[in-house]
């Protein structure tokens, strides 16, 4: 039944933050493409009725953009609830009922992953397993330990094929791109490599905190909240070999061979930071010492990138938000003209949000007199890019057509955690205070110096 579509989507946290954020929207999104055709299923233990669940839907669209009345209309005629403790048979017994007429069903867990384990028994239990797939939120386990746990607890019941590990930044129309932009061009590959490039530089800032999440980031922090996932299935796709087609399993197989091959961590490879007034957001603990920043520095063992450094950072109340891969290329020789000072230098740029953009950095001489350089940027830059289909629609419509190349697959989410378990292990590191604004602690300066600095395209809108 692999390949055949799902025939309805039983979403549970229905009531959730997740929900109200990006799965109304998306469904309301996809009932305006008129791809909403079979019933949703919401199932949560708020003691809603089902009216309240559909006015709830509607504030949620609302609060992300205007709600188009047929597409809405579309959305609610397909709309049922179940209420029910996720902890007790009774409510997958009312959903078992709920659910009679769907042959394929795809279960969406938008839950906290503590409850997927019990959630699936229960759903196996009620015999709403059956030619079903499953698709589940990230954080997916918490440690390596912890995901391998998971995952044996869900191919109790499932294969490999009906799971579906959600990251939304792989639902990305600019993430795409990366893999695109790769593989659709000869322009890349000839340099693509230890011979061309110097380093590598992925940076994931947000000029916004925790948005009152501070309870979640607590157990989170930001290598398990974006590193472990959206970070390293980025890294993936910049250094992975040519897939021998576009097919699942052979990106995937890819991805996953970089992640096996990144080195794990040395301590002297990692800041971590904290943003002041962290310690007094809501559910945070006044001694909290989780890392609301870390840059990273990575080295794959491989053919292609031996030597290469790879450097991620990420944080929250940094500078500016911007999502950004640079990869820096060797200088050419100052043989010819000598004249170019040393930090202006080739690269590609790959502008993943807010805005979209590809880059490459060149120099041109500087017109008057004598031969010295000066950069330019040779970019892309589309100015559309907010009308994209968003990230959740395209992974919903994905899932229910059991197509897995966008989601996380059982070995690359073990292999990014075990390359990040060596620092999440760790509780002797106390992350240094950085002031709200700034691009962190300044002690992230070391580990770039070899390098002359982290980029300073994050944050400064790509050049037209
Ligand atoms: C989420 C994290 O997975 O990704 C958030 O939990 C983070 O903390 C977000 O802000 C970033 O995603 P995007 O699409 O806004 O760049």
């Amino acid at each position: 039944m692999t390949r055949q579509p799902s025939d309805g989507l039983i979403f549970f946290g229905a009531t959730g933050d997740l929900a109200f954020k990006k799965i109304f929207p998306a469904l309301h999104a996809m009932a305006k493409r008129g791809r909403l055709t079979w019933p949703v299923v919401g199932v949560a233990r708020s003691g809603w009725t089902r009216d309240q669940f559909v006015e709830h839907a509607r504030k949620s669209i609302a609060a992300h953009g205007q709600p188009d009345e047929t597409a809405f209309a579309a959305l609610a005629s397909k709309l049922r609830y179940v209420d029910g403790d996720y902890n007790a048979a009774p409510a997958f017994e009312k959903l078992a009922k709920e659910q009679a007429d769907i042959q394929r069903p795809a279960h969406y867990l938008a839950i906290p992953p503590a409850m997927f384990a019990v959630v699936t028994k229960h759903l196996a239990d009620a015999g709403c397993l059956r030619n079903a797939r499953i698709i589940v939120e990230k954080p997916f386990g918490r440690d390596l330990q912890s995901a391998r746990a998971l995952n044996a607890t869900l191919h109790q019941y499932l294969g490999e094929p009906q799971i579906f590990r959600i990251d939304h930044y792989l639902g990305k129309e600019a993430v795409q791109n990366l893999l695109f932009f790769r593989f659709a061009n000869a322009l890349l590959e000839p340099l693509w490599n230890r011979h061309y490039v110097e380093n590598v530089q992925i940076t994931l800032a947000e000029s916004f905190g925790v948005q009152g999440r501070g309870k979640f980031y607590e157990e989170a922090g930001v290598i398990r909240d974006v590193i472990q996932n959206h970070l390293l299935q980025v890294l993936s796709l910049l250094a992975m070999e040519a897939p021998t087609s576009a097919d699942a399993e052979s990106i995937r197989d890819e991805q996953a061979k970089v992640l096996r091959n990144v080195r794990p961590l040395n301590p002297d490879d990692l800041v971590l930071g904290q943003f002041r007034g962290y310690r007094d957001e809501a559910g945070v603990a006044r001694d909290s010492i989780v890392p609301t920043y870390a840059a990273l520095r990575l080295h794959i063992d491989s053919w292609r990138w031996e030597g290469v450094p790879f450097y991620v950072r990420a944080g929250k109340k940094l500078k500016a938000s911007a999502t950004e891969v640079q990869v820096e290329l060797k200088q050419a020789p100052p043989v010819v003209f000598d004249d170019t000072p040393p930090e202006i230098g080739n690269y590609v740029r790959f502008r993943l949000g807010p805005d979209v953009a590809i880059g490459i950095g060149a120099v041109i001489k500087k017109p008057g007199e004598g031969l010295s350089g000066q950069p330019v940027e040779l970019s892309v830059v589309r100015q559309d890019a907010a009308s994209d289909m968003s990230a959740y629609e395209r992974l919903l419509g994905d899932a229910m057509h059991g197509d897995a190349t966008l989601f996380a697959r059982q070995d690359s989410v073990e292999a990014a955690w075990a390359i990040v378990d060596p620092l999440i292990a760790r509780t002797d590191v106390t992350p240094i205070e950085y002031a709200p604004g700034s691009w962190g602690p300044e002690e992230a300066e070391r580990l770039v110096e070899e390098i002359g600095g982290w980029n300073l395209s994050a944050g400064v809108p790509p050049s037209t």
